[in-house]
């Protein structure tokens, strides 16, 4: 199997979880990347059952009203008392305590921010992303753009090799560095060092608050993995 067809696979049982975990009427939280677009198009056939949906970037946002299926702001799901059951989301690495890289496509804050409201991360991936040691795929950190030299000189500290992600802007206007050459061996120590350093506004370490759920697209089929 390509690994389209993985991503394919995992988008659909994301969908299956959906319909099977979340009641009707329910908020689901969206991703983004290229496996939260699978989804949302598999959403799509669904969009009757759903109250809402609560996207955590402007292109996830986009593709769900595309659809026609009703994109929520957060705070004012927040403060109608609403709750988000479910945020189905990818990962650039997950480990089988279901620790993740994130960030790839740069949507980490608000990713992080969907999923610090929702009561279940369902992680959905193909079976490249599971590693047993987070690292190897470049940790990104979103930067308030005035102090990104001297976060990349605190981070030269910590023993990676920052690079600026060039010509990015977050949808938050931040900038990217992209922390290389780290051997992750305590993802959620390093996740609250991180953010101690001044003009940080995230990392792509999801330790603190893993997947819950690892829907894992393999040639034999998905697996489901729970922490
Ligand atoms: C977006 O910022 C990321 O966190 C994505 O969730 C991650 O990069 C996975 O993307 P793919 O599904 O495209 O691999």
């Amino acid at each position: 199997m390509t690994q389209d067809e993985l991503k394919q696979a995992v988008a659909r049982a994301a969908r299956d979880y959906v319909v099977s975990h979340v009641p009707e009427g329910a908020i689901v939280g969206v991703g983004t990347g290229s496996t939260a677009n699978l989804f949302i198009d598999e959403l799509a056939a669904i969009k009757g059952r759903l109250g809402g949906t609560v996207a955590s970037s402007e292109a996830s946002k986009k593709r769900l009203e595309g659809y026609g299926i009703e994109v929520l702001e957060l705070n004012a799901v927040v403060e109608a008392g609403r709750e988000i059951p479910v945020y189905v989301d990818g990962a650039d690495e997950i480990t089988a305590r279901l620790e993740m890289i994130k960030g790839g496509g740069a949507a980490l804050t608000r990713e992080k921010i969907v999923a610090a409201v929702a009561k279940t991360f369902v992680c959905v991936c193909d079976q490249s992303k599971l590693v047993q040691t987070l690292g190897t795929f470049p940790l990104p950190i979103e930067v308030i753009p005035m102090a990104c030299a001297q976060v990349a000189r605190a981070l030269g500290k910590l023993g990676g090799q920052p690079k600026l992600r060039a010509g990015v802007v977050t949808d938050n206007g931040n900038a990217i560095i992209d922390v290389h050459g780290l051997s992750i061996t305590d993802p959620a120590g390093l996740e609250t060092e991180l953010n101690q350093i001044v003009g940080v506004v995230t990392n792509g370490l999801f330790a603190r608050r893993g997947a819950d759920v690892l829907l894992l697209a393999t040639a034999e089929g998905v697996r489901t993995m729970t922490r």
